[in-house]
């Protein structure tokens, strides 16, 4: 158990905080032919937040049928546009398809390989089309979940679109994460089909995708079929069981290119996706049809100042909600553009964004962090060796981008020409919702700026009171949203516990913040038991418990410390069982077994053994003072503790291994 270390972290963040100087504002020429130039829109989701959405609903998405009312609001539970039908897949394909845009390339695709493919609107419309009657050929009906286990191949979303097409909740699940936490995801939404891969390419070498899943599946009974898509051929080593598994190719080959978009309720579930939370068990976030759709749509096109003309390229993975919201549904349900890689950065060189920038001519990239960080350590020389005079925008999400990064995403990358765009957002919020408008809002790098229109952030004390400029508390939403989450699947109370016990009425999103004089947002991080690593969200207690579920193992504690590249990373303070001796085979192994068991991004960076862990007396752990330590921090109160002993031995041998480095 964790102790509600919360708030001793939220005082802590606010600690020196340089003050940022430098300012960006919108250049005239970008502001002149910017989607939004003003404060209208601002103005106008103040007087009528409800008629603002409405009146975009209307203006961006074709609906089947129109609602009878915009909002129905019993704080936690929202409806939005009620009585409206629609599909998102409609609105992602074939109202391009039947436009002018029938020719315009919809998905432009670069395989890790260096292999490429372009889908027009038409040819997505096919697609789409015929994997929709596919799944119906397999007996998936409105309602019933598909569960994706992919790599980043064109494929994956044309299943997510077929999926919308029919009413059948997707789950995708990210490629990297390992059989045991797919099968749990599986299980959770009981998925009825599984769509994979024989397997994916990474940085060269092959991540056998269907030897994992058909692990994963000798414990879900729910799924009936499985699609195979071939991707690397007899080396993938994939085997198919008769009568449960189907190869892509086949089933498309025959497929019927006619399947009518099926209209649905506003409210229908478009798609369940995995996060990590403070306990635990991954929990569902769900989200809908019309609100999501509208909030994806409109961010995408006011955020990245979207045009008909750009290439637009989101880095992110599918497998996280980046890639749902600014891969997919945002971008091709404006008629967009939007590219997609199958690959690593560094493969087969440390230039491969770059060359792909260049050859793609791409206009707006929307990236992390730790990506930029990470540039910036394998130098300039990388991205200089390009032509990146195409690109008009940049972005960033995922975790705080401290000001040095920023400075230098906008220099050698946007060679002080790219306004840039640091939008915070959560897998619950569905779309951006803090964030400039780049043709209006003044930039200061590190700061995600200001609420999207209609929406209303906040930074509170404890008691759920306003924090007075600069001074950190927790940020929170005061407003419903139309891209919010509806609940957690299969758990409506924990969804209620989770985001809306701590402030009744207030969505506590589990960040710590601080805003300056001007308003501006500053994120500081999570103040939960969950852990950023490269934008990656881990729980805690999760990778503790994967810990503690190794025969060697007692007990565990796990900390996100700070990391120059990545944001955090993780270090395990682990206790053996009696007969079991520190050994640095044994740390490689309990680091090798959380990579396994979870995930390569959940493996702990640092893992040491200690006799005890520093606990209250209350028996919970104070991972507080574990990171304080982890972090050089002058260690506080330790008067709560069992034995202060334990915390001097730990410190110590940190300091050693410091030194030792
Ligand atoms: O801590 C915040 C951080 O990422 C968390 C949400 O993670 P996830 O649901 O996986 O979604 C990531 C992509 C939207 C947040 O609670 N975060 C996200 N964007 C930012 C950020 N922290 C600081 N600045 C951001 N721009």
């Amino acid at each position: 158990m964790a102790d509600g270390d919360g708030a001793a972290r939220t005082t802590s963040v606010v600690e020196p905080l340089l003050v940022e100087q430098r300012r960006f504002p919108p250049s005239p020429e970008f502001r002149e032919h910017a989607w939004v130039k003003d404060r209208t829109p601002w103005e106008e989701a103040e007087r009528d937040f409800e008629a603002f959405w409405a009146k975009h609903a209307e203006a961006e998405l074709t609906w089947f049928r129109k609602w009878d009312r915009v909002l129905e609001w019993n704080a936690p539970w929202a409806k939005w546009f009620i009585g409206g039908q629609l599909n998102a897949s409609y609105n992602c394909v074939d109202r391009h398809a039947q436009s002018w845009r029938r020719t315009k390339a919809a998905i432009v695709w670069e395989g890790e390989p260096g292999d490429s493919r372009v889908l027009t609107y038409q040819d997505l419309h096919r697609e789409v089309q015929k994997f929709a009657n596919v799944l119906k050929s397999l007996g998936v009906q409105k309602g019933d979940r598909v569960s994706i286990y992919m790599g980043m191949v064109p494929e994956l979303p044309i299943a997510m679109l077929a999926c919308a097409r029919i009413g059948a909740p997707h789950s995708v699940v990210f490629g990297g994460f390992s059989s045991d936490a797919l099968r749990d995801r599986i299980q959770d939404a009981e998925a009825k089909v599984l769509i994979t891969q024989d397997g994916a390419w990474r940085r060269g070498s092959i991540v056998p995708l269907k030897q994992l899943a058909d692990k994963a599946l000798t414990e879900c009974p729910s799924v009936e079929k499985v699609v195979v898509v071939r991707r690397i051929g007899d080396a993938a080593e994939a085997t198919m069981v008769e009568g449960r598994d189907y190869w892509w190719h086949e089933l498309m080959a025959t497929a019927d290119p006619v399947c009518p978009a099926e209209p649905l309720d506003a409210e229908h579930p478009l798609y369940i996706l995995y996060t990590s939370g403070t306990t635990g068990k991954p929990k569902g976030i769900l989200h809908t049809t019309g609100g999501y759709l509208l909030g994806v749509t409109l961010t995408t096109k006011w955020v990245f100042d979207l045009k008909d003309d750009d290439y637009y390229w989101c880095t992110a993975d599918i497998g996280w909600v980046t890639g749902h919201s600014y891969i997919v549904y945002g971008p091709l349900s404006n008629g967009a553009t939007t590219v997609m890689y199958e690959g690593a950065p560094d493969w087969p060189e440390k230039d491969r964004y770059w060359d792909i920038v260049e050859k793609y001519r791409i206009n707006i990239l929307y990236t992390s962090p730790t990506f930029i960080r990470t540039a910036m350590k394998w130098g300039t020389e990388w991205p200089a060796k390009h032509d990146l005079s195409s690109l008009r925008l940049l972005g960033t999400v995922g975790e705080p981008i401290n000001p040095e990064a920023w400075m230098w995403y906008h220099e050698h990358i946007g060679h002080g020409r790219c306004p840039i765009v640091d939008t915070w957002w959560q897998t619950e919020t569905g779309m951006i919702m803090i964030t400039p408008l780049p043709g209006v809002v003044t930039t200061k790098p590190g700061s995600a700026t200001i609420p999207f229109p209609g929406v209303v952030a906040d930074v509170v004390d404890e008691q759920g009171n306003s924090c007075p400029p600069n001074v950190g508390g927790y940020l929170v939403l005061k407003r419903p949203w139309p891209a919010m989450l509806r609940t957690f699947w299969g758990d409506p109370d924990r969804y209620v516990k989770t985001y809306w016990s701590r402030f009744p009425g207030i969505y506590f999103t589990g960040d710590g913040a601080r805003r300056d004089e001007d308003g501006y947002f500053w994120i500081t991080g999570r103040v939960d038991d969950v852990v950023n690593v490269a934008g990656h969200r881990l729980s805690n207690i999760e990778i503790e418990s994967t810990l503690v579920a190794h025969p060697a193992v007692a007990e565990a504690a796990v900390i996100g410390r700070n990391d120059p590249i990545k944001g955090q990373a993780i270090s395990a303070f682990v206790v053996l069982k009696a007969g079991y001796q520190p050994s640095e085979d044994l740390k490689h192994e309990l680091r090798e077994w959380v990579a396994e068991k979870i995930s390569p991004i959940a493996r702990p960076a640092d893992v040491f053994f200690t006799a005890d862990l520093p606990k209250t007396r209350s028996a919970k752990i104070m991972r507080r003072l574990l990171r304080d330590i982890a972090e050089g921090r002058v260690l506080g109160d330790t008067t709560t503790l069992t034995d202060p002993a334990v915390i001097a031995e730990i410190k110590k041998q940190y300091e050693e291994r410091e030194a030792a480095e």
